[in-house]
């Protein structure tokens, strides 16, 4: 009989405080996504958000539609076959082990996030295709040290062998004052070369509304930081952009985007406030 891994919870989990009254991030973003997990505090917000950035449903979409064809690139053309994705979201099909898994089935994903209910959602819906692998850990991405040390990683992914760090529509949410840009350098450190780095993030370069967003979380626990181009290149430091570089996410090698009939309208007269990109470790 196989052994089961010790970091898979084979033990009831003890009861979790959702804060199911404020708003959180995973679950507004669910209900701009057209999801099912989300309560009244992130539907008011979603609904808040949506005024200050009429296009946040195709925003969503859009980034997803990205992150999918980012990985698409990485598991086909540079023959990554590992993501370590962190702020990972609640699960909506297709996530990212089912996308590469669909080109590699031996592709291997660690998903982390903060919120108890994605980890709730991730455990739940833990899939994979048997060749590969899948694994869900809790943790706060301002501790990259504790996910890199974590048993499920280690249990997931091989650390000598290049792994994509996916970072979608995460690090505008890091706490005011914490060193974000060093938090991805301690991931990229850990990982050799060939390894990729794929960024989502929220600006307001495109329109200036969005920037009401960083208005509208204040006093709510979560405070969202927009970033500029330039502040967003900065994370690709010492990196080589896949090409066309920090884009909007639908300018990056565009492909066919699920987008409702309902959703083109919203976006009509904005734009995608979000920067996006691939960029690869190089050799030393
Ligand atoms: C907008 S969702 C993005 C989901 C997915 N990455 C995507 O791009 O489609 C942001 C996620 O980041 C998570 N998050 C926010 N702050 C975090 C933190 N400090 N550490 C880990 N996860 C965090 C939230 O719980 C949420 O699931």
């Amino acid at each position: 009989m196989e052994e089961t891994p010790p970091w898979m919870h084979t033990e009831p989990q003890p009861p979790v405080d959702l804060q199911v009254d404020r708003p959180h991030g995973a679950r507004v973003y669910d209900y701009l996504l057209g999801g099912k997990t989300n309560y009244a505090a992130d539907r008011e917000q979603a609904e808040k958000i949506l005024e200050s950035i009429p296009s946040a449903v195709a925003s969503a979409k859009e980034n997803r539609a990205f992150i999918h064809r980012a990985a698409r690139h990485l598991v086909r053309e540079e023959g990554i076959r590992q993501f370590l994705d962190i702020g990972t979201g609640i699960p909506t099909s297709p996530n990212l082990h089912e996308v590469a898994q669909s080109l590699d089935p031996s592709a291997r994903v660690v998903y982390a996030d903060n919120d108890p209910i994605v980890l709730t959602h991730c455990r739940a819906l833990h899939s994979s295709s048997p060749e590969g692998a899948t694994a869900c850990l809790q943790a706060d991405a301002t501790e990259p040290e504790r996910i890199l040390a974590s048993p499920e990683l280690h249990g997931t992914l091989d650390l000598q062998q290049p792994v994509a760090i996916t970072l979608g529509l995460l690090l505008h949410w890091l706490p005011d004052g914490y060193d974000a840009y060093g938090m991805v350098r301690t991931l990229l450190d850990a990982v050799p070369e060939g390894s990729a780095l794929v960024i989502t993030h929220v600006t307001k370069d495109f329109d200036e509304r969005a920037g009401r967003i960083e208005e509208d979380f204040k006093g709510t626990g979560s405070s969202v930081r927009t970033r500029t181009k330039e502040e967003a290149e900065r994370f690709f430091d010492g990196l080589e952009f896949v090409d066309p570089g920090l884009s909007a996410p639908q300018h990056w090698r565009p492909g066919p985007v699920r987008i409702e009939a309902g959703d083109r309208g919203v976006l009509n007269g904005t734009t995608i406030p979000i920067w996006a990109g691939v960029a690869l470790k190089p050799a030393a």
